[in-house]
């Protein structure tokens, strides 16, 4: 039998915060895409999710020099909108993940939803990493494109180094008053009780290669049996779309197990459970963004943890947020819809 530590799926990552603190920024700095650009108003109003795959990780990590063993296949990236509407995504988003990036404006400091967030996170004893971004417009930022933040902070001006702590602390003291004790990651001695926080700027890349480092480094420290891959499918809805040439559609974050082309599936509708079987098992290509339109990757099967856009007859009234379960040749299709309509 395998160990378990040979075993892990890609830990699922939930990026939150207040609205413009450049969550979807970091993601388009990591993907090498431009999807902020074209969302409406620059709002997101969706759940997205991207894989990373690992060896993307490495190369974008390996200035760092941490010969990072990469235990995990890649990184499974959702983001979710700051817009103080949107709670219940927030909420959505928080639920699925095992870890999570809390992301900060460093010229604004913590802000109402980063709040909310932040107790979205706490009541489920989420880990979190703090991004402090947007570092490039501390006045006279020196830019070097994507290069780990200890490195860059050497290269600035006194001013810059100064205004930069002086912000800083400010925020390490707003942390405090919601009783969170931060520090910046590499001073931070005791991860766990601290929390971490890193410098980042999604213009140009400064502190993203430690961000990376750091989420893959601590998940696969501290969550080997959180993350070891379990052949029971845990499966949520992240949204209900119709796509051109596919009907409608879902997408669906895959947390454990495995999906087939052909399965039979139950999903909570608005009219009763929905008892289909899957037609196609798409995917976008790694690194891009799965609410976006694009060419997607077709599957016979697929494992956890993955988001996946699923094409089935009758998912009309399909219900967003809730659970998809898979019929087994052992499953009762009563009990199975039972427990579909209680999400
Ligand atoms: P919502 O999803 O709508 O909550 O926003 P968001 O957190 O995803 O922020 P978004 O990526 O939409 O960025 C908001 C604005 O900030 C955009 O105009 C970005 O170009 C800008 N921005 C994001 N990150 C940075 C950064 O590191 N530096 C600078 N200078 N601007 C940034
Ligand atoms: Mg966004
Ligand atoms: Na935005």
């Amino acid at each position: 039998t395998e160990k378990s530590e040979d075993n892990l799926r890609s830990p699922i990552c939930c990026i939150m915060g207040h609205v413009d603190t450049g969550k979807t920024k970091l993601l388009d700095c990591i993907r090498g895409t431009n999807v902020q650009e074209g969302e409406a108003g620059g709002i997101t109003q969706q759940i997205g999710a991207t894989y990373f795959p690992a060896e993307n990780i490495r190369e974008r990590t390996k200035e760092l020099k941490a010969d990072a063993k990469l235990k995990v296949p890649g990184l499974l990236v959702i983001d979710t909108p700051g817009h103080e509407s949107f709670t219940n995504l927030r909420s959505r988003g928080s639920s699925l993940c095992d870890i999570a990036i809390l992301v900060v404006d460093i010229m604004h400091g913590l802000e109402p939803q980063t709040i909310e967030s932040l107790n979205l996170l706490r009541m489920r004893n989420t880990e979190f990493i703090v991004a402090l971004n947007k570092v490039d417009r501390l006045y006279g930022w020196k830019t070097s494109r994507n290069a780990p933040i200890m490195k860059t902070m050497k290269q600035q001006s006194k001013d810059v180094q100064n205004e930069f702590s002086m912000r800083l602390t400010q925020i390490i003291t707003q942390f405090k008053e919601q009783g969170l004790n931060t520090e910046l990651y590499y001073k931070n001695r005791e991860m766990g009780e601290t929390y971490s926080i890193v410098p980042t700027s999604a213009i140009s890349g400064e502190g993203v290669p430690d961000l990376l480092l750091l989420l893959v480094q601590w998940s696969q420290k501290t969550m080997v049996e959180k993350l070891t891959y379990s052949n029971e499918v845990q499966c949520t809805v992240l949204e209900v779309k119709v796509v051109e040439g596919h009907g409608t559609t879902i997408d669906v974050v895959l947390v454990n197990g495995v999906l087939h082309e052909g399965d039979q599936i139950v999903v909570c509708g608005m009219q009763g459970p929905i008892v289909t079987s899957i037609r196609a098992l798409l995917t976008p290509h790694p690194m891009k963004e799965l609410r976006v339109k694009g060419t997607y990757l077709h599957h016979k099967q697929i494992k956890a943890a993955q988001g996946i856009k699923i094409t089935a007859q009758g998912l009309e009234h399909a219900i967003a947020g809730t659970g998809l379960y898979v019929v087994g040749p052992q499953d009762d299709l009563d009990d199975i819809m039972e427990a579909a309509m209680e999400d």
